[in-house]
């Protein structure tokens, strides 16, 4: 429990404002969370949590008297003495963060009466805590310190991510503001590093983009090892044995994707070209990770000769397990691609929920069971690792596919076994 326990108000409530609130409220602190969408609010009110993120669902029954929601900036904000900006930053037409959200919470922060720190938590270009400390001082605000905080929570393991953190990021010019964040983290397992509010911004785009490099080098590296004859497994392995490398991010696949990744890569691509420098090893890496779909495609069409008229089953659709969030999954990259090329696609996924006529998965199959989108088909494509596939009972699987292809985007199954039970098995960079 905090020493001293907070009024906070968090403006959004979707992954990273939800975590956060409940994870403050769990520490000891009083939380008011603003939404902008009514039915949000009506479902968390309800005991309802409208995203799923493991774990989160508890914390906030268990914190629920410490925890509001409303839609009311001016309520949220009537006792707050920090507020946190959670808001996203979806990515504009020309690859920029779209800060307007941003904007639209600072500017009702204008009129909150206790107000002591802003903390900004959603993922900004380098340079926004400067432009938004100027607003607030402009509406005379002088005394409320500004805090980049970012977050390094993955979806799917959120809630721990924020309690026993590698590591709390606080960055701010102003000592007492930075102070009154780095204490309501009491109760945190992990170091706080404080340090100013540009390298604070800049730390979370470099980390991200580390683990895209990390993701798309193995990526390369399992091209090389199909050219060679080599196994990315064992490769990544070994080499991830070596404690200055680590074993972390070395799953070779069709690549990276999801709400961050994507976004932050174009993000950090502006971000240079805005100042004129040209990011070769960061383009290098978005290359690579867009290639990697383009392959996959490639393989099952070498296998299949053709996929015009061919009944793909294409098992899992969000961008990792864990977790119902398909934003920027490869998956619907490579049914659009699968459906551009005359394919027919039959999809399965336990959590995966796309919006009603949401293309390309309106014009594809969605079957109960990943049997069901085996049935009849001439190929199957792991695109998520999904523990369930694992579980699928390949032996009779293979006497319900038409053609027993399959394409394991991920290396999730094991290829001795599969080739045993007569499938024509492949992997990203495993012979
Ligand atoms: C990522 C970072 O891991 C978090 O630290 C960060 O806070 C978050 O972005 C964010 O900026 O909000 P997340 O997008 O939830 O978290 O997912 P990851 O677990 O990092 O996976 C990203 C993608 O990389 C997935 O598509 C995954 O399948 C792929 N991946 C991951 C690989 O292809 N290989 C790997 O070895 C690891």
């Amino acid at each position: 429990m905090a020493q001293t326990p907070r009024n906070i108000a968090v403006f959004g409530a979707g992954y990273i404002g939800l975590v956060t609130a409940a994870c403050l409220a769990e520490l000891g602190h009083t939380v008011a969370v603003r939404d902008i969408q009514p039915e949000r609010v009506r479902l968390l009110r309800a005991g309802e949590v409208p995203i799923y993120e493991p774990g989160l669902g508890e914390l906030i029954a268990r914190n629920a008297g410490r925890l509001a929601f409303t839609t009311d900036a001016d309520r949220a904000l009537a006792d707050a003495e920090v507020a946190y900006v959670c808001v996203d930053t979806p990515p504009t037409l020309a690859g920029d963060a779209d800060l307007s959200r941003v904007w639209s919470v600072v500017e009702s922060l204008k009129s909150a009466p206790h107000l002591l720190a802003v903390v900004v938590k959603s993922t900004v270009p380098v340079g926004t805590g400067a432009r938004v400390r100027n607003v607030l001082n402009e509406a005379g605000l002088r005394h409320v310190g500004y805090v980049s905080n970012p977050e390094f929570t993955a979806e799917g393991r959120a809630v721990d991510d924020f309690l026993h953190p590698d590591r709390v990021v606080i960055g701010g010019a102003d000592p007492q503001a930075v102070r009154l964040v780095a204490d309501l983290h009491e109760g945190v397992e992990g170091p706080i590093e404080t340090m100013d509010v540009a390298s604070a911004e800049m730390a979370k785009l470099a980390s991200n983009a580390m683990l895209m490099t990390r993701i798309s080098f193995v990526n390369e590296i399992a091209v090389l090892c199909e050219l060679t004859g080599a196994d990315v497994e064992v490769v990544a392995k070994a080499v991830g044995l070596d404690h200055r490398i680590g074993a972390h991010f070395l799953q070779a696949g069709i690549g990276w994707g999801g709400s961050c990744f994507p976004k932050d890569s174009e993000a950090l691509k502006q971000l240079a070209s805005n100042t004129g420098h040209h990011p070769q090893l960061l383009n290098a890496v978005i290359e690579v990770n867009n290639l990697q779909k383009r392959r996959a495609i490639q393989k099952l069409k070498d296998a299949l000769g053709s996929l015009d008229g061919a009944q793909v089953a294409l098992l899992g659709m969000t961008f990792k397990p864990g977790t119902d969030d398909m934003r920027e999954a490869p998956s619907t990259v490579l049914a659009a691609r699968l459906l551009a090329e005359g394919a027919k696609v039959r999809t399965w996924d336990p959590l995966a929920e796309p919006a009603a006529g949401a293309e390309p998965w309106a014009s594809t199959i969605r079957c109960g069971s990943p049997l069901e989108a085996l049935s009849g088909a001439d190929g199957a494509i792991v695109a998520t690792a999904w523990p369930q596939l694992l579980e699928v009972p390949w032996a009779e699987a293979r006497e319900v596919m038409a053609r027993p292809v399959v394409f394991d985007g991920r290396n999730l199954l094991d290829p001795a076994a599969m080739r045993a039970l007569g499938f024509t098995y492949m992997g990203v960079g495993r012979p």
